[in-house]
């Protein structure tokens, strides 16, 4: 087939690339330049282990283009994916005016019958919006071309993306006609023939589907640290709950680690949005009101750890953080844990060397006061530079990078052994012997 991709982001850029990695025939459109000179020079605007790969054997062999006008790929185009992003408006809600933007444009450049998919995450009815754009376009110009409009949430997550692409737990399809179900079937077909499960729903479903497991997800994550701030006060090691809960096949071990919150480019907005969604239907979604606030609040956990051992006035006192990224895997920063950290620690006087092996390009942008040198905040490239003189470090991004550090050097570098592990990646006993004053999340036994 013939693919459009309209927003070269995480999600259009991994799609398009995998899509001509299972032989379709695949242009990637975005309106920033700069990103599509990058692309077609072979230099990729984000960090995703093995997309590089993709993108230049594709590219090579023809079957992946890239460019800014979306005239250049309509005439000959079967389907359109809309991948652009869906960033929360001031009042949470899903801002649709990228997506609505680009289905105006289809609309102005559709050429022959084709169906739409929508990939960005968007609320239930978006379809509908999608559809009244595309036809409103074509109405402008006066023309009459048969389309269709799906749904195909994308569930790939950053760091793993190409596997979660290529070997799906499910393909998700929200479609209301027959047409559009068979062009989705037979996109997806090189997938579904190596045995990957597709799951035909209604469109209004298949949006829904996105942000219910998003939502689920995230209320995991804050279940896991509400009951970890609970081990803490009863003198209970969350780590043992975990494994012990984890291993009960109905609950499992994935998505239950305590930490420093969610963050990320999705489960914070998506959360929000879908709250906004309830309460415009005039229901009151409790148990997600409650994943916000305790997500909020665990963001500033390690805040406070580290001001329950050095005081609340942290003038003159040097904070090493380890790992920008809002988790292992990728250089995104949006609503990073360690974000809130950094902007807590410098209102409280401290200075911060912080480091991340992948996402200091990315943290020098969402941190505008980073400097080089001589600032209160330096983004450092080398994880034991970021030590030196340090009253405590934390750690907020579980890199395996991190996993073994030499503790000799690092005792001898910072100014204080005072390890704060915001992703209970260390064995607090190990610490000890390594001799560290070692603070984890929920190890309500095992702080010494
Ligand atoms: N990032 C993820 O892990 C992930 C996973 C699943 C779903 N999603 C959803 O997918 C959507 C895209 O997310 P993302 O992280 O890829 O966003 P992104 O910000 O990385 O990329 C969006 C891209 O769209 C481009 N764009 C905007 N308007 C355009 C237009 N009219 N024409 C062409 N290009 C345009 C932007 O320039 C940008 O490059 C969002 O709805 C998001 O919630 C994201």
């Amino acid at each position: 087939m013939n693919i459009v991709i309209i927003g070269t982001g995480y999600v259009g850029l991994v799609a398009g690339g995998c899509f001509a990695e299972i032989g379709h025939h695949v242009t990637c459109v975005d309106i920033c330049p700069k990103k599509i000179n990058g692309l077609k020079q072979g230099q990729l605007p984000i960090y995703e282990p093995g997309l590089d790969e993709i993108v230049a054997r594709n590219t090579a062999a023809g079957r992946l283009h890239f460019t800014t006008n979306l005239a250049d790929a309509a005439p000959d185009a079967d389907a359109y994916c809309i991948a652009v992003g869906t960033p929360p408006d001031e009042d949470g809600s899903a801002d649709l005016q990228y997506v609505l933007a680009a289905a105006r444009e289809i609309g102005q450049h559709l050429a022959r019958p084709a169906v739409i998919i929508n990939k960005s995450t968007v609320p239930v009815g978006t379809a509908e919006k999608v559809r009244a754009a595309v036809s409103e376009s074509l109405t402008a110009r006066g023309a009459d071309i048969p389309y269709h409009v799906a749904s195909n949430p994308e569930f790939l997550k950053e760091g793993v993306a190409i596997g979660d692409f290529m070997q799906p737990d499910r393909i998700i399809i929200g479609a209301d006609s027959e047409e559009a179900l068979n062009q989705l079937q037979t996109l997806y077909a090189p997938l579904t023939e190596r045995g990957a499960r597709l799951i035909h729903m209604a469109v209004r479903d298949a949006e829904m589907t996105k942000y219910a497991a998003n939502a689920m997800l995230a209320t995991r994550i804050s279940f896991m640290n509400e009951i970890a701030g609970l081990c803490e006060k009863l003198g209970v090691d969350v780590e043992n709950v975990r494994l012990g809960i984890g291993s009960d096949s109905r609950i499992g071990h994935r998505f239950i680690a305590p930490g420093a919150g969610y963050g990320g480019s999705c489960f914070p907005k998506d959360v929000r949005a879908l709250v906004n969604m309830a309460e415009n239907a005039g229901y009151d979604p409790h148990v997600l009101h409650a994943v916000e606030t305790r997500n909020h609040q665990q963001k500033n956990r390690l805040y406070q750890k580290l001001c329950a051992e050095l005081g609340d006035d942290l003038s003159g006192k040097t904070i090493a953080v380890w790992g920008l990224a809002f988790k292992p895997g990728t250089d995104d920063m949006r609503e990073a844990p360690s974000l809130a950290l950094i902007h807590a620690l410098l209102d409280a006087g401290a200075k911060v060397r912080a480091y991340d092996p992948v996402a200091l390009h990315t943290a020098s942008r969402a941190l505008p006061h980073a400097a080089q040198e001589n600032g209160d905040l330096l983004l450092l490239d080398d994880q034991y530079s970021a030590v030196d003189g340090a009253d405590a470090l934390i750690l907020v991004t579980e890199w395996e990078h991190f996993r073994e550090p030499d503790f000799n050097t690092l005792r001898a570098r910072m100014h204080r052994a005072l390890f704060i592990d915001g992703r209970n990646q260390f064995h607090p006993d190990d610490m000890h012997r390594h001799g560290f004053r070692y603070i984890g999340v929920g190890r309500g036994h095992a702080i010494a």
